[in-house]
């Protein structure tokens, strides 16, 4: 059922502007993908390509294999969940999850319903089903846009930043019922953010973008601890570059320790402020003994500097590190 989407040497031009430059992706089958990158570096713009609203001006896009060139959008097998959902305002929820089939007029009404049934309980609205899109949270909401592309058995999911519109906490809950629904489902997934928390905590692959260009695809972990360049270590998660004796490291902040144990990465410098975080406090330290003496964001345990002051000299260690 699910499918393997692979995208090869694929670039796109809006008349003269470059929106995607020679892009190259893997996709498992069964597997969450999110495109992670600012505003305007080409996310929508790739997910149109994968679903055929718009065709490449160069390389492939492969579903199973098959290059889908000259193949029409309803026929790709593509669910396309929207930012804003797109749900019809007009129509009860029932009448929105049932669209896609209505048009296709390919079932009878019975067997149109009992898909709405399984599709609707999985997903825990089943109780919603007559009423109106008005008359629903925006978690629910995002559900039903759900419900409406899953009906139609996608191979493959594309939803653009369908988090977006929710407060902070209900973007939290709504994001695991996501991940779970995913995971149940197995359902091969390409997601588009540009909250890189929603990225580490939801996706087995992260592909980062700027540009129009691929900067580095990975699991979340390779992503967040190995970066291939300043780009991706600053835009996933807070990151420190620095020089010394020459090379240039990455080190995040809670990658920091007062107590010297081995030694490997000793660093000192004047605190400039602090930030009490709870378990945490941030501090701000103008280093001075790096290549460049770059400010330095560093996350101490609280019980480890409760003896530490604004204009305090320190020496202090990086316990981990990543060269780039
Ligand atoms: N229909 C269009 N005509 C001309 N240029 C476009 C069109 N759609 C997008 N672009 C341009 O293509 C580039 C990529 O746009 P895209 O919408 O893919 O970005 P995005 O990563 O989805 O951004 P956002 O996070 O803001 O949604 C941008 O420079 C944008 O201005
Ligand atoms: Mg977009």
């Amino acid at each position: 059922m699910n499918a393997k989407l692979e995208l090869k040497n694929v670039s796109f031009s809006f008349g003269k502007e470059n929106a995607i430059n020679d892009f190259s992706l893997s996709v498992e089958e069964g597997s969450f993908t999110t495109l992670l990158g600012p505003s305007g570096c080409g996310k929508t713009t790739l997910l149109r390509l994968i679903s055929g609203f718009l065709t490449p001006d160069s390389g492939e896009i492969l579903i199973d294999g098959v290059n889908q060139n000259g193949i029409e959008v309803n026929e790709r097998k593509v669910g396309f969940v929207f930012q804003d959902y797109a749900l019809f305002p007009h129509l009860s929820v029932e009448q929105n999850i049932a669209y896609g089939l209505k048009i296709q007029k390919k079932l009878s009404k019975t067997e149109i319903s009992d898909k709405i049934s399984v599709v609707s309980s999985s997903l825990g609205i089943e109780d919603l089903l007559s009423r109106n899109i008005a008359e629903l949270s925006g978690g629910q909401q995002q559900r039903v846009a759900l419900a409406r592309s899953l009906i139609l058995e996608p191979k493959i999911l594309l939803m653009d930043e369908p988090l977006s519109s929710l407060d902070t906490k209900l973007r939290i809950k709504v994001r695991e019922e996501l991940k779970e629904i995913q995971h149940k489902l197995h359902i091969t997934t390409v997601y588009v953010t540009h909250d890189q928390e929603e990225a580490l905590s939801l996706s087995t692959k992260i592909a980062v973008l700027n540009k129009g260009e691929l900067l580095q695809a990975g699991t979340p972990r390779q992503i967040y601890f190995e970066p291939k360049n300043v780009f991706t270590a600053d835009f996933v998660g807070k990151a420190n570059i620095l020089k010394k004796s020459e090379k240039r490291y990455m080190i995040r902040p809670e990658w920091f320790k007062i107590a010297q144990k081995s030694q490997n990465f000793l660093l000192s410098g004047t605190i400039l402020s602090e930030e009490f975080l709870g378990s945490k406090c941030r501090f701000i330290i103008q280093c001075d003994s790096t290549d460049e003496k770059e400010l330095i964001t560093a996350d101490f345990d609280t019980i480890e500097c409760e003896n530490l002051k604004i204009g305090s000299h320190i020496s202090f260690e990086a316990v981990k590190f990543w060269e780039l």
